[in-house]
């Protein structure tokens, strides 16, 4: 083509990015790849192993070893082995690695971005701009959270050994949000990369030993699911974290019940894209473009549903199809291309699938006529308008370049649409009205909402989802604590000493049984158990010294309804929260005889000790009442022009299952801090003396507290918490229970909408210590944190 012609069309020549040195790398490993196992690289002990391909071309780069699960079993007794050491190690001798890990990849950026791009199919552009700067982020992010470890996550200790499964859409980004944190706490690592795109993580592997990273520290074991599966069972691991897809992420969820491993899960989405009819159109048609067509769309948080305001949507399909126009497909180590490959023909087809049912369905689709690659895993930047809120192209995670487009009218109707659907990962809102779009952002469930921007990521800004996108955040002080665990607390449980109480037995030989059954307590008012069943409640002497209602199936169903319509308690303000509960420790004050009397007779201490629970009891409730209103969040400033504000909120609808010991303080304990954040609450109190819990009816009655912002259903324990487990509308379950089998079916339970799990894992605690009784780890289970990010500047 003459320069003029050039000059005249403005056309875009070739630019490809040299391969050369990629290709070299590729010929040294020309006999195939080994895992990486103790800081050596070690052939597979069943030598067997399958091809990464190109999925632009179609050809092979290399062999990669597919790993056994005795495979696994070595990876995992060699970072056992490096654990303690690298623990002790501390902070700053960590931090130094993470640092050398940073200059590293630095260094070799180029190489892993040629790398990422061949196996992977992504444009150069993003590997080069995208990908491997936020790895480096990422490192240096993390060096700095490993100097300050000790001095920021006082009694917190490093989980152990950790495994971790990551997907192929971001190979080597996900490696790095996966591995600097858990380095960094001072854990030791077995990672599993995709099978379609296991080499950055390889190339990885021989970075990390020219940084000298001790032996074990970091293994990285390549092949299919069933690989994943083995480190998800070994038994020697403390910690999965997983990102990949909702159907793994639950499977996960079920393997893990019952086996104290700790559990992250990053999930899929369905993001929506929001834009009202102020918004600045050209903006948002480019943030369209980075929304779903950066990385061929295969991003969980793409915004893959447009929720466009009726009265400018025409115009916003226009300028989209205009852009979509001068969109390139092909090469993706061209430094011109914008869409580069799909991973895999697999994926490729799942694609195609779901689109052709969209269209059956009855959307309309548009492609742009654009000049596609003959050969090759492609699939052409696809629109799709007419699209129901319910069907397909609106629910289901596509993972390609397909935009389903919806309009919606009012602001509350694009809040609606926005959260119908089960995922709740990220979402990007366009208007120029600040006001509005702050309006909207709390309203949206999501992990990650951006404002009049997209697709943003930084080290210091957690990332993760709501509902079933997963639970748990990576980046960030949030992530961190994903790595960590509280320090043992102390066997033994110490009274806190009161001197004033004279110490005589509170059981009263000759008390009279009382006749009264306690009901439950569902939407502000006492109501009986639907069975129409009642249980014995026998006291500290033997004898009977009530009924309480046995709630069933449908009593909690009852409660979760009440919980969740009632969200009043959700709306007040945090410093109205803190009243009704300073409300609440007042109107127990004025009852504390009766309630340490009451005490005496269910469990059996002597006067002062029931005193003692009492009074720690209304302390409890002062301090949830003080945090009530001081759990705040953060204003993170990275690298953009912009601020993100994390904030924390509510779970929802949060089920609790209390244990049996100081069944008032342990029970207060529990649902103080929930409600402290705004959460409703169903509670399962003690089933050995639900009594105490009962009597505190006429105290929420008496105290301001909203309808169904504390609903109480008294029975039998596990069974009630496996229905709340398995609950779609419960957010999260608290199961304080005695053993590891209800913890186990609890957890089982929860996959289902893969809700978030804290259990005590009948540990027990010290319900009277500052440090186990209460604390910032109730404030953290009762909030999820969401990140807006704010850019400003015109
Ligand atoms: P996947 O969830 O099967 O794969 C992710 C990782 O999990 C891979 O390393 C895989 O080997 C591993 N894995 C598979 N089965 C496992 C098991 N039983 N136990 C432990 N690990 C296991 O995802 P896939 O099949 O590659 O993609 C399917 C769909 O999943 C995509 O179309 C997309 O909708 C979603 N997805 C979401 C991702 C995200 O970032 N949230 C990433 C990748 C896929």
């Amino acid at each position: 083509m003459s320069v003029a012609a050039i000059l005249d069309s403005m056309d875009y020549g070739p630019a490809p990015e040299s391969a050369t040195e990629a290709r070299a790398w590729l010929a040294k490993h020309a006999k195939g790849f080994g895992l990486f196992v103790d800081g050596r690289w070690t052939a597979p002990g069943r030598n067997d192993s399958f091809a990464a391909i190109d999925p632009a071309t179609g050809r092979e780069l290399g062999r990669v070893a597919q790993a056994s699960a005795a495979d696994v079993d070595r990876a995992v007794k060699a970072a056992r082995k490096a654990q303690g050491p690298w623990a002790k190690l501390g902070g700053h001798g960590r931090a130094r690695y993470l640092y050398a890990l940073a200059r590293l990849v630095q260094k070799h950026a180029r190489l892993l971005a040629v790398v990422e791009t061949l196996d992977n199919g992504k444009p150069i552009r993003e590997t080069r701009d995208i990908d491997i700067p936020l790895v480096v982020r990422h490192f240096y992010h993390h060096a700095g959270w490993a100097e300050l470890l000790a001095s920021e996550f006082p009694n917190f200790a490093p989980v152990g050994v950790v495994g971790q499964i990551i997907p192929w859409n971001f190979p080597l980004l996900m490696l790095a949000w996966k591995i600097a944190p858990a380095l960094a706490a001072g854990n030791t690592v077995v990672l599993k990369p995709a099978e379609d795109t296991s080499l950055s993580a390889l190339l990885f592997a021989e970075i990390a030993a020219e940084a000298g990273l001790p032996a074990g520290v970091l293994n990285i074991v390549t092949g299919a699911g069933e690989v994943g599966e083995a480190i998800v069972r070994h038994a020697d691991v403390d910690k999965i974290a997983f990102t990949g897809s909702t159907e793994v992420g639950r499977l996960i969820r079920q393997a893990t019940a019952g086996t104290s491993k700790k559990l992250t899960l990053e999930l899929g989405g369905k993001s929506p894209f929001i834009v009202f009819d102020d918004a600045d159109l050209d903006g948002a048609t480019e943030g369209v473009v980075d929304a779903i067509w950066f990385n061929q769309g295969q991003v969980c948080c793409a915004g893959s549903r447009l929720l466009v305001q009726e009265s400018v949507a025409e115009a916003l399909y226009d300028k989209i199809r205009r852009r979509m126009a001068s969109l390139r497909v092909g090469d993706p180590l061209d430094k011109c291309t914008d869409i580069g490959a799909i991973v895999s023909p697999r994926q490729r087809e799942r694609i195609a699938g779901l689109v052709k049912k969209g269209v059956d369905e009855g959307a309309v689709l548009w492609q742009a006529n654009i000049a596609m690659p003959a050969n090759g895993c492609f699939f052409p930047p696809t629109l799709l308008t007419n699209v129901e809120p319910a069907s397909t192209l609106a629910q289901v995670e596509i993972f390609g370049p397909v935009l389903s487009a919806m309009t919606f009218r009012t602001p509350e109707e694009a809040v609606m649409l926005a959260n119908n659907t089960r995922y709740g990962l990220a979402a990007s809102v366009w208007s120029e009205n600040i006001n509005l779009a702050l309006d909207i952002a709390p309203k949206l469930k999501a992990g990650v909402v951006w404002v009049n921007c997209t697709n943003q990521f930084d080290a210091s800004v957690g990332f993760g989802g709501y509902r079933e996108s997963g639970f748990g955040r990576e980046g960030g002080r949030e992530g961190l604590y994903e790595y960590l665990r509280p320090l043992p607390f102390p066997a033994k449980r110490k009274l806190p000493k009161i001197k004033s109480t004279k110490s005589r037995s509170l059981i009263q030989p000759a008390l009279p049984a009382v006749d009264r059954t306690a009901k439950l307590y569902v939407g502000g008012k006492q109501v009986r158990p639907d069975g129409g069943y009642s249980r014995e409640i026998v006291g500290a002497n033997g004898r009977v010294l009530g009924l309480v209602g046995e709630g069933n199936r449908k009593d909690i169903r009852n409660a979760v309804e009440a919980a969740r319509k009632n969200d009043a308690w959700t709306k007040a303000s945090a410093h109205g929260r803190a009243q009704v509960l300073y409300y609440l420790a007042e109107n127990l004050s004025a009852r504390a005889d009766e309630f340490a009397s009451r005490l005496g007779s269910m469990t059996g201490p002597s006067s002062a000790e029931a005193a003692i629970e009492v009074d720690a009891t209304i302390r409890r409730l002062f301090y949830y009442a003080a945090w009530a209103d001081k759990f705040d969040g953060a204003v993170h400033q990275p690298p953009l022009r912009g601020l993100a504000l994390a904030m924390n909120e509510p779970l929802g609808v949060i089920g609790i299952a209390c244990p049996d010991i100081d069944p008032l303080l342990s029970f207060v304990s529990l649902w103080a801090p929930a409600l402290a954040m705004g959460n409703r609450v169903v509670a399962i109190p003690s089933e050995r003396h639900p009594l105490i819990a009962t009597d505190f009816y006429q105290l929420l009655d008496t105290s301001d507290v909203p309808a169904g912002a504390l609903n109480i259903v008294t029975g039998a324990r596990d069974g009630l918490a496996e229905v709340l487990a398995l609950h779609d509308d419960v957010d999260a379950v608290w199961y304080f229970g005695a053993g590891l089998e209800g913890a186990k079916k609890v957890e089982l339970a929860s996959a289902g909408n893969l809700k978030r799990i804290w259990v005590d894992r009948g540990a027990g605690r010290d319900w009277y210590s500052d440090t186990s009784g209460r604390g910032a780890e109730f404030l953290r289970q009762a909030t999820q944190i969401k990140n807006i990010w704010i850019p400003y500047g015109e």
